[in-house]
């Protein structure tokens, strides 16, 4: 029998996830060795590391995009975040794949601030804070690199005009027992929240709208995302839309280890991109690893890297390249580096990334607001020709 003690939906990711018994339960595609080398060639001879170490690892239709691109038609890339606080360096992860695809297939970029759907979700937050948050986070997404010629932002207060129609068409199709299975409201989920999944919809289906013809999508989100975006498959076809092509991230675990639960501090559970120096040092010496109980015993039988969250910051943002990934996953499984060294090192890469970071979000700000959608479209971002 497996074990589906975990739960992971877009409003709750709890357990210790099994990721291949959880592309079963949703039913999506293994990123496996073909698909990957098709795109390796496509993209002109490299794979990101996001992909190489497996953190991508699940999909929808990811090829049958790439054969229509090679048929001469091209996507656009869709991501977003829910603007509830600071973002930590695994929120970019999706951003950075997104990168990686507009800089190799030169595509357009569309970005949702969800400011709506947090104010929706969390009790105690006011629509200012969300809002502000919104153009914080924006700021670190466009920090990642994007082409702001190629990129565009729906946010989602300030956005709903251009919106709206296509939100309005998507809503019919959805009937309220959907979203409650999907989702599990409860009576007392509030109706912003019923209706939202619309909203994520819209961004998966405007460029067609806008063009009047389909125009394939690819959306790299977290695998908690996936059911918004099943319901949005299933009604793309009945308005005349392309069904959106996904591919799905695990989630990277927080440095607490299961912690969090028996009273841990949310804020010690990751590193955030504006937290200072001291405090990542804090996070990193905290961090749960995947050590031994001494020091004689990790030298003798090795650690284990896949339950440490110091080897998953590696593995997904701050190894320089795969000779250094390889090098400290071996060092640490023989046990030949321990936990102290290991995060000595990773604080050495740490804290170079997140000053530049800090640079590139400053360097954003002077344009930022000029990508964000208005009530009236405005010219299409370069979209793609018919
Ligand atoms: N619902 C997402 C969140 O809570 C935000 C989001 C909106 C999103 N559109 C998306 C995430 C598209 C991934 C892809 O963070």
């Amino acid at each position: 029998m497996p074990d589906d003690s975990f739960v992971v939906t877009p409003y709750e990711v709890k357990g210790a996830i099994d990721y291949d018994r959880l592309r079963e339960l949703f039913g999506t595609q293994s990123v496996d060795d073909p698909l990957k080398e098709r795109l390796r060639e496509l993209a002109g001879g490299e794979l990101p590391p996001l992909l190489r170490r497996g953190v991508y690892y699940s999909h929808r239709d990811l090829g049958v995009l790439l054969e229509q691109y090679v048929r001469g038609q091209r996507f656009f890339l869709y991501s977003g975040r829910g603007p509830s606080g600071p973002m930590h360096t695994a929120h970019l992860l999706a951003f950075d794949l997104c990168r990686w695809f507009q800089e190799r297939f030169r595509v357009p970029m569309y970005i949702q601030i969800t400011d709506d759907e947090k104010f929706w979700l969390r009790p105690g937050t006011t629509r200012e804070e969300t809002r502000s948050w919104g153009l914080e986070n924006l700021l670190d997404i466009l920090a990642v690199g994007f082409d702001p010629a190629r990129t565009r932002v729906y946010f989602d207060t300030r956005s709903i005009g251009t919106m709206y129609p296509v939100a309005v068409d998507v809503a019919k199709r959805i009937p309220y027992s959907t979203v409650k299975a999907v989702f599990g409201f409860k009576p007392a989920t509030n109706i912003g929240l019923v209706f939202y999944t619309a909203l994520q919809t819209v961004p998966a289906f405007y460029p067609s709208y806008r063009a009047g013809r389909p125009v394939p999508c690819l959306i790299p989100c977290g695998i908690d995302q996936d059911p918004h975006f099943r319901v949005t498959r299933d009604i793309a076809e009945s308005l005349g839309y392309p069904k959106p092509s996904l591919l799905h991230s695990q989630i990277v675990p927080g440095l607490l280890g299961g912690k969090m639960s028996s009273g841990g501090n949310e804020k010690d559970n990751a590193l955030f991109l504006n937290d200072p120096p001291k405090e990542i040092d804090r996070k990193v010496r905290n961090a749960f690893t995947g050590g031994r109980a001494t020091v004689e015993e990790q030298r003798r039988l090795g650690a284990t890297p896949e339950v440490c969250s110091v080897w998953a910051l590696w593995r997904t943002k701050f190894a320089r390249d795969d000779t250094e990934f390889e090098r400290v996953t071996s060092d640490c499984r023989s046990g030949a580096m321990l936990c102290g060294e290991c995060k000595g090192k990773l604080l050495e890469r740490v804290h170079p990334f997140l000053e530049e970071h800090a640079k590139r979000r400053e360097a954003a700000r002077p344009y930022a607001e000029s990508l964000i959608v208005g009530d009236t479209p405005g010219p299409a971002p370069d979209l793609p020709e018919p």
